[in-house]
């Protein structure tokens, strides 16, 4: 198997409990739990776990420098992307590891899935990286904050999490095979691209059409006056 898969009726965070097997020197499990008590999400904030979610962590240890890690969160949200498709979600990429449910309107779509990427490195390869992946499955709207949606919402019905789960797992294991294979996958799922958006970076706000995304993650702008801006870090928001 690709994953040893440890499973968690209930935890705190398992980004957490993946840093715990991280430090005794584990890889390639996958941390999944039906319900969390203080998930973490990006830009410090807290990601609400109620139960019927699928909360997971990946723990690996790729051969490659800290710089390439930004490609398996993208890798991650293909997986999540394509396993909503395959239970008929019309679901998409906001860059750049947001999934969506339908692309317009509403700000572009509704929120089903966040990820949180943390990694150690050493000076020039992974020592370890965590892929926290946070997927709204069978919970009622209701207990989510605004803007988001679940699997269960869209469909009408639950989906079979433990099915979902092993999708989920052997796509991205496809995909970090061939690590070459994963911005076109990634294209293939966009929300993003072709829209006009508008990203807050550290450097400052940068607004215009998004056109591509580049290895090992950037999206490409090009802003009004014609400029192709290269952003790799920011909150991505689509104006149309
Ligand atoms: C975001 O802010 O959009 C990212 C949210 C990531 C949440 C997931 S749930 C599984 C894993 N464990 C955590 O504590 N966080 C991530």
């Amino acid at each position: 198997a690709p994953f040893d898969v440890e499973y968690h009726d209930s935890i705190g965070s398992t980004n957490e409990r993946a840093r715990e097997l991280a430090s005794e020197g584990r890889e390639d499990v996958a941390v999944v739990a039906d319900e969390q008590t203080a998930g973490r999400g990006r830009l410090d904030r807290g990601w609400t776990g109620p139960a019927g979610g699928i909360y997971s962590s990946l723990l690996l240890r790729p051969d490659v420098p800290p710089a390439h890690a930004p490609v398996y969160t993208l890798a991650a949200a293909v997986a999540v992307t394509r396993a909503a498709r395959e239970v008929g979600i019309d679901a998409s990429i906001k860059w750049p590891n947001d999934v969506l449910v339908g692309q317009s309107g509403e700000r572009g779509g509704k929120k089903l899935c966040g990820i949180l990427t943390e990694m150690e490195g050493e000076a020039d390869r992974v020592a370890w990286l965590i892929v926290g992946i946070g997927i709204n499955a069978n919970v009622h709207a209701e207990v989510l904050p605004e803007g988001a949606t679940s699997l269960q919402e869209e469909r009408g019905e639950p989906v079979d999490r433990r099915v979902f789960t092993q999708r989920l797992l052997e796509t991205f294991d496809e995909l970090r095979a061939d690590p070459d294979s994963i911005l076109d996958a990634w294209r293939e799922h966009a929300a993003t691209l072709g829209q006009r958006v508008r990203v807050d970076t550290p450097g400052g706000e940068v607004v215009g059409e998004a056109v591509d995304v580049e290895f090992p993650g950037a999206l490409i702008v090009e802003t009004d006056d014609g400029e192709r801006e290269r952003v790799t870090a920011g909150d991505c928001e689509h104006l149309r």
